[in-house]
């Protein structure tokens, strides 16, 4: 059956990252038989200056006829003294807004390999396998009211919304608790109910939902505390759901105790599985194009849209073990290089993991 695959390189290090996930998937594509496709499509400072748009219709369209979209990374010092609305993270907010994708899956896995890459003393991270599950089309970051206004004695005032229905909120609760359910069986929603309305219906939802999950044993964290214990015992966490904001923050957190923001994978879906996969990382306009970028959490991203979107879990899991196999031949990119390893380069990184692919 064919499938069709929307390939958005972005700006900054996407178009590297990309490269080198776009040949591990050309790989399993003809060793699992797996008819896909690919198309191409511009989003962020790319589209911006080819067009104007940040997300152009024809984007769009691709976005929408395909079974599953792979995204770099967008932004830029290049397009940051444009109007907010004009920016290159308007089209990831668009793309993400239209076509729903609004559970966003962010697990935080320690390799073994790089234990000692983390922040944090090996005893405190070793094992750790944490979910992030962050709500992605709603809170603050699309609540109206928005903007900046002058007020009457002239000072000028900026202003944002933080916002949830109730459906919003039970929707991706049901998203948190199936899968708190299929992993330990623990789950913590993280708001900042002592100060926030709009959190406290977060947590009376959440407690609502948790009465038709007793397998699942739900736990309520304020977002200060969470962000304290991620760094104290991050290994008392399993899965963690929470807003659009706070989920930003906690799953860049999160990623640094694996040893490398460059590690993490991610994936936004919509109701029925379909959806866009990226690095957690952004687009590092300061290493751009200097072959130093980890292409790995895109190659990740990759093995997830295999699993999560094309039913391919035999490709995905190849994919997981190769990268496994290439951290314990040593290679290493500058974010997750520690003595006595091997530096490498983008490209190689990519040569690596093919050379596993091929040997296994
Ligand atoms: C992320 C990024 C984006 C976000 C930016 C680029 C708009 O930080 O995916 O975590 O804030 O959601
Ligand atoms: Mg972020």
């Amino acid at each position: 059956m064919s499938k069709t695959i929307l390939i958005l390189e972005g700006d900054g290090i996407g178009p590297e990252i990309i490269q080198q996930a776009q040949r591990v998937l050309e790989l399993v594509n003809e060793r699992f038989q797996l008819g896909i496709t690919f198309t191409h499509g511009l989003l962020g400072g790319a589209a911006i200056d080819a067009t104007g748009n940040p997300l152009p219709e024809d984007t769009l369209a691709k976005a929408k006829a395909a079974d599953a979209i792979l995204l770099g990374a967008v932004g830029g010092p290049k397009w940051e003294p444009l109007p907010m609305a004009q920016r290159p993270e308007r089209g990831l907010l668009g793309i993400r807004s239209t076509l729903n994708l609004f559970a966003n899956l962010r697990p935080a896995i320690l390799y073994p390999q790089l234990v000692h890459a983390s922040s944090l003393k090996p005893e405190l991270v070793s094992g750790l396998n944490i979910l992030i599950v962050r709500e992605l089309t709603g809170d603050i970051y699309f609540g109206q009211p928005r903007g900046v206004r002058t007020l009457e004695n002239g000072e000028r005032e900026g202003f944002n919304t933080a916002v949830y229905r109730e459906s919003e909120i039970r929707r991706i609760g049901k998203v948190a608790f199936d899968l708190a359910q299929k992993r330990g069986g623990k789950l913590c929603s993280v708001d900042k109910a002592n100060v926030m309305e709009v959190t406290e219906l977060w947590r009376e939802v959440m407690t609502e939902l948790g009465k038709d999950y007793p397998a699942v044993a739900l736990s309520h964290m304020y977002v200060d505390n969470a962000a304290m214990q991620l760094v104290r015992a991050p290994k008392q966490f399993d899965v963690v759901v929470t807003g659009n904001l706070f989920g930003d923050i906690l799953s860049d957190e999160a990623a640094m105790l694996t040893g490398s923001i460059g590690m993490l994978p991610s994936a936004s879906l919509d109701e029925n599985a379909k959806g866009m996969y990226e690095p957690c990382h952004g687009s590092a306009p300061d290493i751009a194009g200097k072959n130093l970028a980890n292409p790995l959490a895109t190659i990740l991203s990759a093995a997830m849209l295999l699993r999560y979107s094309l039913n391919a879990a035999d490709a995905a899991d190849a994919i997981e073990l190769a990268v496994s196999q290439v951290l314990d031949q040593g290679y290493r990119t500058g974010d997750i290089y520690t003595e006595g390893t091997r530096k490498v380069g983008t490209s190689e990184m990519g040569d690596a993991v093919i050379n596993a692919l091929q040997g296994s």
